[in-house]
């Protein structure tokens, strides 16, 4: 979806930018398709969904002479549309609210939409899961509204180790490691929306408030933390600041694009470094090489990122490219998974291009 919106907006910026085009274009109906409501993980969203507050039951006439408008009747229905199917996440019909099992405590309606035509849908603790078609449904007196919204959810929850080896950051290295990487250190909020989502990583790493937390979906033999054959977040609990740990980062929405040089050559770092610098980028952060795969990035060759590690992103799942899995595929220099490799090695390279020199470069 936004892959579709950046490529429109290109093709009105190459055929040079009219401000005509650029209004009849967010005036038509289309654009409310192709940009959806937008939020972040563990985020609030409101899905809009208004109808009519005209009474439109037909008055009665009671036997004294007075005219009686009958309780018009309400019902609201909210549900996802996927792959043809629709699964029902609220109904509210009398004051009384049914809402689906993956949506408990995280969805609600205004408490009374009759007065204000409103029957927008909030939802809190995003999921990236939650993206998608939301249809809602209302049924008032005799009028039936149906609208549908589109849900995008960005940011995403990402383990990091440094290079050196594992569990080796305080507490405050772990906050600047985030930052330094472009990121920030993920909130326990965001933590758990990963986790709801699948995230499944059984490393002990820092989060916001310097506790320290890992998330478990399939419970196995060394990683049973305080939740022994449970799913769920691990906890150790608040931690000195002094203890070393590795530290679970958070990155939201891509500001830019993150390509693979486009060279049948193999770089070291520093080659990288240059090739990217050539191309008018800079290397990936691997903040930014998160992003970009949570915004579907697919690509089965390992390239150097800005923090001298080497990663590739798997968005399509196959048993050829990461094991079938998904998500970034980090390579370490040993087998128990530490240290970088040496930067003298031959790779492939991830750039960066920011929103504003990708506008310089092709308007
Ligand atoms: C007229 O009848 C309705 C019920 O049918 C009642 O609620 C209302 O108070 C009555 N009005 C008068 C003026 O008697
Ligand atoms: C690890 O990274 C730091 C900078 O973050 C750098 O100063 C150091 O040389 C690196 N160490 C190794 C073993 O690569
Ligand atoms: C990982 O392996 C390397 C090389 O075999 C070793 O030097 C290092 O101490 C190990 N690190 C951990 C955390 O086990």
């Amino acid at each position: 979806m936004i892959l579709n919106l950046k490529h429109i907006l290109w093709l009105y910026c190459l055929c040079e930018l009219h401000l005509t085009l650029a209004f009849s274009l967010s005036d038509s109906n289309a654009l409310s398709i192709i940009r959806p409501v937008t939020g972040s993980l563990s985020g609030k969203v409101n899905l809009p969904c208004f109808f009519s507050t005209i009474p439109t039951s037909a008055p009665v006439i009671s036997p004294n002479g007075t005219v009686i408008y009958s309780e018009d009747y309400l019902r609201i229905k909210w549900s996802k549309i996927q792959g043809g199917t629709e699964s029902t996440v609220l109904v509210a019909q009398n004051g009384v609210i049914k809402i689906g099992s993956s949506y408990r405590n995280r969805v609600s309606v205004p408490s009374h939409p009759e007065d204000v035509g409103d029957a927008s849908l909030t939802m809190v603790k995003l999921r990236a899961s939650d993206a998608g078609t939301y249809r809602c449904e209302v049924m008032y007196g005799i009028e039936d509204t149906q609208d549908t919204v589109n849900l995008d959810v960005s940011g995403v929850v990402f383990h990091y180790r440094a290079n050196t080896s594992r569990y080796t950051l305080d507490y405050q290295k772990a906050v600047q490691t985030c930052k330094n990487i472009g990121a920030t250190i993920a909130t326990f909020e965001q933590l758990k929306a990963a986790y709801e989502d699948g995230f499944d990583q059984c490393d002990a790493g820092w989060i916001a408030d310097q506790t320290v937390r890992y998330p478990i979906t399939e419970p196995r033999e060394g990683c049973q933390g305080n939740l022994p054959n449970k799913p769920g977040v691990r906890s150790y609990g608040t931690r000195k600041p002094t203890e070393t740990y590795d530290v679970y980062c958070y990155v939201d929405k891509l500001e830019g694009e993150v390509f693979y040089a486009p060279v049948t050559y193999k770089m070291t770092f520093e080659e990288a470094l240059e090739e990217c610098r050539n191309r008018k980028a800079v290397l990936a952060s691997p903040g930014q090489l998160h992003a970009a795969w949570r915004q579907g990035m697919d690509r089965c060759d390992y390239g150097w990122v800005s923090d001298g590690s080497v990663r590739h992103p798997v968005a399509v799942a196959r048993t050829k490219c990461g094991g079938g899995r998904l998500g970034v595929r980090t390579m370490y220099r040993y087998r128990n998974q530490t240290g970088f490799p040496e930067p003298t090695r031959k790779l492939g390279a991830y750039c960066f291009k920011g929103k504003n020199s990708l506008q310089d470069a092709r308007c």
